[in-house]
């Protein structure tokens, strides 16, 4: 089963709005631990012919709502948002692509596997998503068009969380998942590290059920025996003694 490490980082113009180059489809099966997904890959997306890593470990470790709404902010070809549908069958998910190419071959893939509770958005997030809220983000973010761009993308799916909701991103450490954590947790409450594997970071931002639980939250420290997961990066309202990993 094919899971490419990194493999991204190969196309540099993976984001632009409409690829160059000739179409040369390719299906891919991405086997998870509760299913088997196929999908549609080409030229000029992110991650053709191989799922990425970064994706799959989100996609193993992501805890996401039965219910509600979720996003998969930039889908590429949509394994991360078609996941999210088959595993939460209640829930509307859409999936929002600037990559006329990935978001086509997004909505192929979603007939592919059986989806009917998710839409393909096709266009920059911030301007086509409108006023939408959401109660889950899921995201392997465009670290290729810049942090200053990420963080931007990140900043503005943060603000259409519900109260309660989270923000699901992952990032390789190598490509500074780290300091894009730091940054997060710069205007996100509650930064938590949840899983480290294969040069792979994934993290939780969460936005508190109500405003005084921004003042509420509980100081940042580990409060797993693993060592990695459940890390509270950091608390910027709080007296919290800051960022730690
Ligand atoms: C790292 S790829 C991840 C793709 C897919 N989620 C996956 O895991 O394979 C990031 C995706 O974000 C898309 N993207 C970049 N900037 C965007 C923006 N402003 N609005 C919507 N999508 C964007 C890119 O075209 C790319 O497909």
């Amino acid at each position: 089963m094919p899971i490419s490490p990194g493999s991204g980082t190969s196309d540099p113009h993976y984001f632009s709005a409409q690829p160059e180059g000739p179409s040369r489809p390719q299906q891919v099966r991405w086997r998870l631990p509760d299913r088997l997904v196929l999908l549609w890959t080409d030229r000029g997306v992110f991650a053709r012919g191989k799922v990425d890593r970064g994706t799959d470990l989100l996609a193993r470790v992501m805890r996401l709502p039965e219910e509600g709404h979720i996003l998969d902010l930039g889908a590429g070809y949509g394994p991360l948002g078609i996941v999210a549908a088959l595993r939460s069958p209640k829930a509307r998910v859409t999936l929002v692509e600037i990559n006329q190419r990935a978001a086509a071959l997004a909505e192929k893939n979603l007939a592919l596997n059986g989806v009917r509770n998710a839409e393909v958005l096709v266009g920059e997030a911030t301007q086509v998503l409108g006023t939408r809220k959401f109660d889950a983000v899921v995201t392997n973010p465009p670290l290729r068009a810049g942090k200053p761009e990420v963080l931007r993308l990140l900043r503005d799916a943060h603000e259409r969380l519900r109260p309660g909701g989270s923000l699901w991103f992952v990032a390789q450490t190598k490509q500074g998942a780290k300091t894009l954590a730091r940054e997060v947790a710069g205007f996100a409450p509650q930064v938590t590290l949840v899983e480290v594997e294969g040069g792979y970071r994934v993290y939780q931002a969460s936005k508190p059920s109500s405003p005084s639980a921004y003042r509420l939250s509980p100081p940042a420290h580990d409060t797993s025996t693993i060592r990695y997961r459940y890390c509270a990066l950091s608390l910027p309202t709080t007296t919290s003694p800051g960022p730690r990993e």
